[in-house]
């Protein structure tokens, strides 16, 4: 088979990594790639969200099967584009990633199947919201973008001042562009946070092992959000009484919520849960594989990834074996001095040979330049992942890896996998 992945980040290493170890693999091509994914995929120097381009050149190249892992093309309409071709592809349509696509379409659509999620308003006009955050709004709340915003697009406010200025922000100065032009207002929730991917075809859900990202940048969850500065999986607050709940009172509902609207889901389900008093409640649901997420599940994964992509696809999944390995996995994101502010790229990778013979080396932010050298290229650099029986074994291991490679002004937490550790403890 010939396969096309879209996108090119740690997470995409990981899917291609897994992909490769089908045997009737025989081309992997990147679209657009990184300089790690480079040594066993041929990189297609497209965008991942030209939609026009990836069709044409899975046309002319006969590609079997795409794999869709990134939200803007899937929330443009890659898949469906692709399908009018008679390409297959892993991922939802159009209408299917409006889940992610439009927090106010997955919030009204938890509200109306009866899904536990944060209690919420939703408003298009500036006037109504600051009338909302100036009277009943009970604070904390969150302000929260409709569209995609790169997951910057939420706002935490302890008042009902920063609340006003999240809405000018917002829906004022457009700092996170066209995606701030509706908002969903939220009841701020609390408990710890658990990332479940989860395998569906629209009628099986099947999830995966739980995880634990660390969004901020500093050790301590202190500093700003980022994208991700590592993972750890399994997550020890996703016990097995709170994921039978989530699945019979979330993951169901939502799968056969998305049915009753005519929108059959089908590929990864990403569900961003904060385990509250009250259970487990929805805090977002992706449309995708999350990242860095991937980089300790897949690792996990025992099941032949491919095979369980094409039976989300043909409707198959009920019939096919996914399972996990018993161990853990850490990853620990190494990023550029500065993310996720300003940070300087092109800086030469040393090291990279010896981790990669400990761990597995997912590469993000990197790219291979004129003299064939291996460089920064982005704000997070590098995922480098390890797998133990243990995740106190899993992560001492995947940070004596780490500390082998090295570029100017390398960033990265100490502490990924310490609350963990922790709640584990106490278990
Ligand atoms: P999201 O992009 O929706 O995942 O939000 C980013 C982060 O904001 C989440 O991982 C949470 O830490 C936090 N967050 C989002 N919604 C809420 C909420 N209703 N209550 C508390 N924290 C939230
Ligand atoms: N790690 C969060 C996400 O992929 O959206």
């Amino acid at each position: 088979m010939k396969i096309l992945i879209v996108g090119g980040g740690g997470r995409e290493h990981a899917i291609a990594e897994k992909i490769a170890e089908n045997p009737a693999v025989e081309k992997i091509w990147a679209a657009p790639g990184n300089g790690g994914m480079a040594s066993f995929c041929e990189l297609v120097p497209l965008k991942a969200t030209d939609v026009d381009g990836v069709v044409c050149f899975a046309k002319e190249h006969a590609v079997d099967y795409v794999v869709v892992a990134q939200d803007d093309p899937l929330c443009l309409g890659m898949v469906d584009a692709l399908a009018q071709v008679g390409i297959p592809a892993f991922g939802p349509d159009k209408k299917a990633a409006e889940i992610e696509g439009s927090k106010i379409f997955a919030k009204n659509l938890m509200k109306k199947y009866g899904i536990p999620t944060a209690r919420f308003e939703t408003f298009d006009s500036f006037e109504a919201a600051l009338q909302y955050v100036r009277t009943d709004a009970p604070c904390p709340l969150v302000v929260k973008a409709d569209g995609l915003a790169l997951g910057k697009g939420v706002l935490i406010c302890q008042t009902r001042d920063e609340a006003e200025d999240a809405l000018r922000q917002m829906m004022l100065d457009r700092k996170f562009g066209a995606s701030g032009s509706r908002v969903v207002i939220e009841e701020f929730l609390t408990g710890p946070e658990v990332s479940v991917l989860a395998f569906t075809d629209g009628k099986t859900i099947v999830p995966m092992v739980s995880s634990m990202d660390h969004k901020r940048a500093l050790d301590g969850d202190q500093g700003l959000n980022t994208g991700g500065m590592g993972t750890i999986a399994p997550n020890p607050f996703y016990t097995k009484e709170v994921a039978e709940r989530t699945y019979r009172e979330i993951m169901l509902p939502t799968v056969a919520a998305m049915n009753a609207e005519g929108r059959p889901f089908k590929g990864c389900l990403y569900f961003g849960l904060m385990i509250t008093e009250d259970g487990p409640k929805v805090i977002e649901y992706n449309c995708r594989f999350g990242d860095p997420e991937t980089q300790v599940v897949l690792p996990l994964l025992k099941s032949d990834l491919l095979t369980v992509m094409l039976a989300t696809t043909h409707g198959t999944l009920e019939e096919t074996e996914v399972s996990f390995s018993d161990g853990a996995a850490c990853c620990v994101v190494l990023a550029s001095g500065g993310y996720p502010v300003k940070y300087a790229s092109g800086y030469e990778i040393s090291g990279l040979d010896e981790a990669s013979a400990r761990a597995h080396l997912y590469h993000a932010g990197t790219k291979v330049n004129e003299a064939g050298k291996i460089v920064t290229s982005g704000g997070r650099v590098l995922g480098v992942t390890c797998t133990a029986p243990t995740l106190a074994e899993a992560i001492r291991k995947a940070y004596a890896a780490a500390d082998l490679v090295s570029f100017t002004d390398r960033q990265m937490r100490r502490d990924i996998g310490q609350r963990a550790l922790k709640a584990e403890g106490k278990a």
